[in-house]
């Protein structure tokens, strides 16, 4: 059996939540990730037959079941996960019911997976639905993202419109826009099922008031698609209280995404 902790999806996920943490997303406990693994790379480092003990999930998560997931844990800082992995992360299948969680790995202090475990595998679920290379969900709380849901409209065109003429390369990095779910109780399975709904037809979902979930194939572009948000949204608040001089025509891009060969929300466009 080789050894856990030098597992690359255990490497990855403490390069990223360090990422997260020193970027000011994931303050405290804020922020959470999970991501499917490959069954037999697992298992070259965890005995399939070894259940440390299994967590009630409360909700069912049928389309899943056997799958494995390696994910943060409720409570837990990002900012410590990299110097004690097996405390602040966990492996876990998904038991025959569907609504169990056997864990394999971690959460060594008793702990268990996020809060957000209804938002995050029901995500994986939708994500799954339309893109079966989908295996990461990542949450967090991005300053100049949260900060621009206070000053502009939570609507899901109009928000996708401001951060796409924010920067040149938006359209071309979420082409499919932004979705955006009103302020609700987070943890719960209605935030769940709503961001699902949303995660149909998004990569990106804003929680109103709370924060943003990216999916994506890779940490990567996962990471890249919430990057590039608050990247666009940090030029939004520098400039908001400015009058506006320059602008990227919606012309331009269409030009953009045309000369990429993304498909667009050509109805987020006012053309
Ligand atoms: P957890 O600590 O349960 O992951 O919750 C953090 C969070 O961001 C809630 O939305
Ligand atoms: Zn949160």
């Amino acid at each position: 059996m080789k050894n856990i902790l030098n597992a690359p999806f255990v490497e990855e996920m403490r390069k990223t939540t360090a990422n997260m943490y020193r970027l000011g997303w994931d303050e405290r406990n804020g922020g959470n990730i999970s991501c499917l693994l490959d069954e037999e790379e697992v298992y070259q480092y965890l005995d399939k037959n070894e259940v440390i003990r299994s967590i009630p999930m409360g909700f069912d998560a049928a389309s899943l079941v056997g799958k494995v997931f390696i994910v943060t844990g409720t409570g837990k800082y990002f900012k410590n996960v990299d110097e004690d992995p097996e405390t602040n992360l966990g492996i876990v299948r998904i038991g025959e019911d569907g609504k169990t969680a056997e864990l394999l790995w971690g959460f060594s202090d008793g702990g268990k997976f996020t809060s957000e475990f209804p938002a995050h595998l029901m995500s994986h679920m939708a994500r799954l639905s339309v893109d079966p290379e989908n295996r990461v969900v990542l949450h967090c709380h991005p300053t100049y993202t949260l900060a621009m849901n206070y000053v502009h409209e939570l609507d899901e065109k109009k928000f996708t419109h401001t951060l796409w003429e924010m920067c040149t390369e938006c359209i071309v990095v979420f082409p499919d826009g932004v979705g955006v779910l009103p302020w609700m109780l987070c943890g719960t399975n209605t935030i769940g099922e709503a961001t699902a709904e949303k995660m149909k037809e998004f990569r990106l979902v804003v929680w109103g008031m709370h924060g943003i979930y990216g999916a994506g194939k890779t940490m990567d572009e996962t990471f890249g698609l919430i990057e590039t948000v608050e990247k666009a949204a940090q030029i939004y608040m520098l400039t908001a209280h400015l009058p506006r001089i320059n602008t990227i025509k919606d012309e331009e891009m269409v030009e953009l995404a045309e000369y990429f060969g993304v498909k667009y929300r050509k109805d987020f466009l006012n053309l």
